[in-house]
């Protein structure tokens, strides 16, 4: 059956979901219908994910159910704490993400996707884990001894305590946790996208994680938040920036944080990242880097906007991370602890109606050539 060739796979249809929508004429993207305007102002990430998850807001009691299941999860076993301290210190925090969660599943061998109860307990454990994973990688590679996770804190609070070893600020935590309900769910997606590939082979939901966070390191999709950061600080100063950006154009060089290929307008994520990274300066100081990237979205808009180039999703997350003492290197694979949830409630609804994918090709090289034997080859 011959098909137009769609480069990127730009417009195609992979999927029919109902996890989330973007509108990227108007901005506007929602999960399970609400948008997330509404989520970031009254939500926590663990009843963002149960939305996600289960297609409904959780009642008192499912909540509470929810996030203790999570809590008495959040250990991991020594074996990959001994296997985080073999890795390098200087290697991405990415590939040490990626590596721990595919070992994860060796001890939590349950095979089957068929079973439900099984498939709960798996994505309770995936998301209760990453966290832990990045925040130990975080510590032992520059020294620090691991710190077990307190099943008596919040979510957020958890991750900010395991990586500081100190209880963090209320607020800190609140504009952490509202970030991590930004970063949560894309719809189809690069790295869902990836995952779900995976999925449809029936491989197990930790080699379906590990899969999309690998896809999700690439500076083309979550990797940009490092690289926006890098970009500020090569500019350097307010006056550096329009002959940066001119420079950087004129090279065919994409600016990171900038571009989408579904928005079409500012990513309305990066506006409420904006809003969160205010609420943080006025509550902890200001960061030069925030007025640097205000000047920088401002030229950029004047040198971009003919193409309908806004800022995204990183354009303000690494800002925000940044000012809360976390290491740019880490930044991604925050983004992976939230993205876990988007990307367990696809493989949910996939492993209702599983197909493989197993998508065509248009073959454009030769037929019938024969074989040259290896002394006969100039
Ligand atoms: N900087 C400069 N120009 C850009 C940028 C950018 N960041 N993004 C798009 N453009 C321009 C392209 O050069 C192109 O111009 P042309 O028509 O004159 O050739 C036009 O806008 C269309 O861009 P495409 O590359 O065709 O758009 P596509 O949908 O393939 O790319 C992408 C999307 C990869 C995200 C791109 O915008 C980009 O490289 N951005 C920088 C990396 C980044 O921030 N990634 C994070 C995305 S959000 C996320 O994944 C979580």
């Amino acid at each position: 059956m011959p098909h137009d060739f769609m480069p990127g796979l730009a417009g195609v249809p992979a999927a029919r979901s109902t996890i989330s929508d973007v509108n990227g004429e108007t901005g506007v993207l929602e999960y399970r219908g609400i948008r997330i305007e509404e989520l970031t102002a009254k939500s926590t990430f663990l009843e963002t994910a149960y939305l996600l998850l289960f297609n409904c807001l959780p009642t008192r009691l499912e909540l509470e159910k929810f996030t203790g299941d999570v809590a008495l999860h959040r250990r991991i076993k020594f074996k990959i704490v001994d296997m985080i301290k073999s890795l390098p210190e200087q290697g991405h925090p990415m590939d040490a993400l990626q590596a721990a969660v595919a070992a994860l599943g060796m001890f939590y061998p349950g095979r089957t996707v068929q079973d439900p109860e099984n498939n709960y307990w798996s994505a309770v454990r995936l998301i209760a884990k990453l966290p832990t994973i990045v925040a130990a990688f975080a510590r032992i590679r520059r020294g620090d001894e691991y710190v077990a996770p307190r099943d008596d804190f919040e979510f957020s609070e958890n991750f900010l305590y395991m990586l500081s070893e100190r209880r963090p600020d209320p607020i800190v935590c609140q504009i952490f946790d509202a970030c991590l309900i930004l970063h949560a769910e894309h719809t189809m997606n690069a790295s869902t996208f990836c995952g779900l590939i995976t999925a449809s082979t029936l491989a197990d939901p930790y080699t379906v994680v590990a899969s999309a966070i690998g896809a999700l390191k690439g500076p083309l999709h979550g990797g940009a938040n490092e690289e926006v950061l890098a970009m500020l600080r090569e500019i350097g100063t307010i006056q550096g920036v329009r002959s940066y950006l001119e420079a950087k154009l004129k090279a065919k060089q994409p600016l990171m944080g900038f571009g989408h290929r579904v928005y079409k307008v500012k990513d309305p994520r990066a506006v409420i990242l904006q809003q969160l990274a205010q609420k943080l300066f006025t509550h902890c100081g200001k960061s030069p880097l925030y007025a640097l990237a205000e000047e920088t979205e401002r030229v950029a808009l004047e040198l971009l906007s003919q193409k309908r180039v806004y800022p995204n999703v990183d354009f303000y997350s690494g800002i925000v991370y940044d000012a809360m003492g976390i290491p740019t290197d880490t930044f991604t694979s925050i983004f992976a602890m939230a993205r876990a949830a988007g990307w367990l409630a696809h493989w949910l609804e996939q492993m209702k109606e599983n197909k493989l994918y197993r998508p065509d090709q248009i073959y454009e090289g030769e037929h019938n050539r024969s074989y040259l034997p290896l002394d006969q080859r100039q």
